[in-house]
């Protein structure tokens, strides 16, 4: 299979291409990439001289790239993404651009092109908080965040163009990942990478908002599954199935680098943070998809990874990142 990969150069999609490049010798892999501050061919640097993969720069929102590579794959899976809701809430227009329109671009480039397979990467986010219970694919959607909501939109465009043009659609809604090349904005590298740089761990309100933690390469697994296998038309949750709160993530990622909890500085809460988020993912299960990461164990691998690759995290922590978060929230 060729495989259009958009967004693959970020955190979820560089682990997707480096599972396919390992487990299918005779699949090739197009990275379309826009290498925006998440963007980081770093994460990819131990696949670009295989010749089975090609890295293009360039915005899924330019039709005129999306239409030059499209004729060239069979399947397309889109990562691409403004992927971090604190972002979102500090300007949600790049977030509706790429979120909503870079979906509506790489579809109807699909149709045009007849593009045998679509899958779009998204969230468990869209179906909003939930206090008791799960999630199934059939629920309404209530996102809440410009992230969401950004998210949520992508995804109706994706069942519109299954619905009215026939594509072949899939989609993928995935829990919380974690695992190494994750921007460190996000809590797990954020607060690893924090601790280990001295700085204090800035945990939102009163630390008991609930994600569900899953592997990264577990859900790569997922994705892979639902592109060969999934049922076109069809949408499959996949979530790893750790409910923690973040006060739990926090104290285990201190306690594995054996630093204090008075490093934890309570913050502003986030605005409009959901509570919980929790799916049901029965149907990836009947597909035959389950996790194979125990979640202490990831997340001790997870921290080592972080600990042994400072090369990766510092040099982005030193410049637009830090001061993206000083200017926006002083952090
Ligand atoms: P990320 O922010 O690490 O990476 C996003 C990638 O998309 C970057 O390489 C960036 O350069 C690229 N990109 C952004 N805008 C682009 C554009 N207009 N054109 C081309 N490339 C563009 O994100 P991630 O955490 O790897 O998430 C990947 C996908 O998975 C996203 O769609 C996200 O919504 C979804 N998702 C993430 C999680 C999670 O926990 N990280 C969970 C569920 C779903
Ligand atoms: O649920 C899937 C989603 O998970 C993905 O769709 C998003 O792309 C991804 O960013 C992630 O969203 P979250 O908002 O859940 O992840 P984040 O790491 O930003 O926050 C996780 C929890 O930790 C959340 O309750 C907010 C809290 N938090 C986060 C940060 C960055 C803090 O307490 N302090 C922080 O500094």
């Amino acid at each position: 299979m060729k495989i259009l990969v958009t967004g693959g150069a970020g955190f979820i999609g560089s682990n997707f291409i480096r599972l396919i490049l390992g487990k299918y010798p005779d699949d090739e892999i197009i990275n379309l990439d826009k290498l925006t501050y998440a963007g980081n061919l770093d994460n990819l640097r131990d696949v670009e001289s295989d010749e089975r993969y090609r890295f293009v720069k360039g915005d899924i929102c330019d039709e005129k790239i999306v239409n030059e590579v499209m004729p060239q794959v069979d399947a397309v899976v889109n990562f691409a993404a403004e992927s971090h809701v604190d972002r979102s809430i500090g300007g949600p227009a790049d977030f509706i651009q790429t979120d909503v329109f870079g979906t509506y671009v790489l579809l109807e480039a699909a149709r045009r092109h007849e593009v045998g397979r679509y899958l779009q990467i998204s969230t468990d986010e869209v179906y909003g908080s939930i206090r008791e219970g799960s999630f199934t694919e059939t629920d309404r959607l209530e996102p809440s965040s410009p992230y969401s909501a950004s998210k949520a939109g992508g995804d109706m465009q994706v069942m519109a163009y299954h619905t009215t043009y026939g594509l072949p659609t899939l989609i993928t809604r995935s829990s919380n990942n974690f695992g190494p090349y994750q921007y460190p904005e996000k809590i797990f590298p954020l607060f690893i990478t924090n601790a280990l740089e001295g700085k204090k761990l800035p945990l939102y309100g009163d630390g008991t908002n609930v994600r569900d933690w899953i592997y990264v390469t577990d859900n790569c697994e997922g994705i892979d599954l639902v592109l060969h296998k999934g049922q076109i038309g069809e949408i499959y949750n996949i979530g790893g199935g750790n409910e923690r709160d973040n006060r739990t993530i926090t104290g285990m990622i201190l306690e594995e680098l054996r630093k204090d909890e008075n490093m934890i500085e309570r913050v502003a809460d986030r605005l409009g943070h959901d509570f919980r988020y929790s799916i049901d993912c029965t149907k990836a299960q009947q597909l035959g998809w389950a996790p194979s990461h125990n979640f202490e164990d990831a997340l001790k691998e997870t921290v080592e990874w972080y600990v042994n690759n400072r090369w990766w995290w510092e040099k982005i922590k030193s410049g637009e990142f830090e001061q993206y978060y000083r200017e926006h929230y002083g952090k």
